[in-house]
């Protein structure tokens, strides 16, 4: 109920975000939800809140146009304007206002006791994608989960540290690089798999780091499905559309819902191995697509390119303090070729908190 109250804040405009030249508003909806102690995070770019900038990648956002809209217009690395969507949920669901990247070296002890993002830009659940991008794969990842568990058994002993990952939401949203990278985009040698072969042999990789973080205490797990890949600005250039005639590319849409199907079901069938966890199918797709489609609901203008430079190619250090930005991004769907913007991010937080509450009250 309450979600929709404040979607319906959100569309009639009585919650109003800035835009990058105007000043900043507050736009946390503190909805007092206590049902989770912490948060913990992993996977690439949509929810990475800043740990690249902690290594030797070329894969960053931690320079202006990026964060122009986040607190204090500061580029902390989060390939958006602003917050993400794990900010958004830790804030509504009161856990806390952003949630910091576990490389950062000033973590106080109470950013670890209420949760940190592991997540890398450019990562994938397949080898070969973090080998183009010199991300930090999910193994690794998970070793930073065993780095964490070490320092909050500092803090609060082994058996309340225990208890604080077992009850943590905890959050994976990965995929979208391993099939840009490996499938659409780019002469892989994994690209011979073809797309069912391919989607399985990721689901797999989904499955056995599930499992990696079921051992390492997690219990309460949502992971994130593809979003419609072919709505991707990016996949709109690589596939050489004419400038006017931009649009979703269908079988790429196709694909990544097939690939969601599967994911809703290998997840139920690993939740009935693993005792005493809930893990579960987050949707990103039918938020993202509605706005893609119906974007005038949203107040949204442009779906098809980002707000950052021409919008067709900008990422990264393509999209720089020398690029030109829109003149609002909460009229774009996206911020760069890549990344939802922060009002899109916003809608689909809302989303997953409603899911989450289905299954998690
Ligand atoms: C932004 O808001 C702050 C606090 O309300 C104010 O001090 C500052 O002058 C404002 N800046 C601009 C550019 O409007
Ligand atoms: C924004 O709102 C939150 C929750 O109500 C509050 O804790 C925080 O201090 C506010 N931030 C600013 C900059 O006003
Ligand atoms: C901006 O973010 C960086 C990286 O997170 C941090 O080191 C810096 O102190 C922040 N600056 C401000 C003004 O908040
Ligand atoms: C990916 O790399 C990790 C760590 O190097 C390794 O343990 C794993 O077996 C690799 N996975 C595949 C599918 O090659
Ligand atoms: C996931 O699968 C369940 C049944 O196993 C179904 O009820 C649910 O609607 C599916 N979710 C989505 C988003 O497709
Ligand atoms: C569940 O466990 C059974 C028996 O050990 C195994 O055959 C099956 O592959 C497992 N399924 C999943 C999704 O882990």
């Amino acid at each position: 109920m309450l979600i929709h109250e404040i979607m319906f804040m959100i569309i009639t405009g009585i919650i109003i975000f800035a835009t990058c030249h105007a000043n900043a508003t507050n736009e946390t909806i503190n909805i007092n939800l206590p049902i989770f102690p912490a948060i913990l995070v992993f996977g690439d770019s949509t929810i990475d809140t800043g740990n690249n900038n902690y290594i030797n990648t070329i894969i960053r956002a931690n320079f202006p146009p990026y964060g122009c809209n986040f607190p204090g217009h500061n580029a902390t690395g989060r390939f958006s304007n602003g917050k993400l969507i794990p900010d958004f949920i830790a804030s509504l669901m009161g856990i806390k206002d952003t949630v910091p990247p576990f490389l950062d070296p000033h973590l106080s002890d109470s950013d670890i006791l209420t949760g940190v993002c592991f997540a890398s830009a450019g990562s994938g659940y397949d080898n070969l994608t973090d080998f183009a991008t010199s991300s930090l794969t999910v193994a690794k990842q998970a070793d930073m989960l065993r780095s964490y568990m070490a320092r909050l058994s500092r803090i609060v002993g082994k058996e309340k540290a225990a208890k604080i990952v077992g009850e943590a939401l905890v959050i994976v949203s990965s995929g979208t690089n391993d099939f840009d990278f490996n499938l659409y985009d780019t002469p892989s040698p994994h690209r011979k798999l073809g797309v069912e072969g391919y989607q399985n042999y990721i689901l797999s990789s989904v499955h056995n780091f599930i499992q990696e973080l079921y051992e390492s205490g997690c219990r309460r797990i949502m992971v994130l499905g593809l979003p419609p890949i072919g709505c991707l600005p990016i996949q709109m250039t690589m596939a050489m559309q004419k400038q006017n005639e931009r649009r979703c590319i269908d079988k790429q849409n196709s694909d990544s819902e097939e690939y969601n199907q599967k994911l809703n079901q290998s997840l139920t069938d690993l939740q009935s191995n693993l005792t005493g966890s809930v893990i579960f199918y987050g949707d990103i797709y039918g938020a993202l697509f509605d706005m893609a489609t119906n974007p005038q609901k949203y107040g949204i203008k442009e779906t098809t390119r980002g707000c950052c430079g021409t919008g067709e190619m900008e990422l990264s250090y393509l999209c720089n303090p020398l690029t030109r930005t829109c003149p609002d991004p909460n009229h774009f769907l996206f911020w760069d070729d890549i990344h939802p913007s922060q009002v899109a991010y916003l809608v689909i937080s809302l989303s997953l908190i409603d899911q989450i509450l289905q299954v998690l009250h």
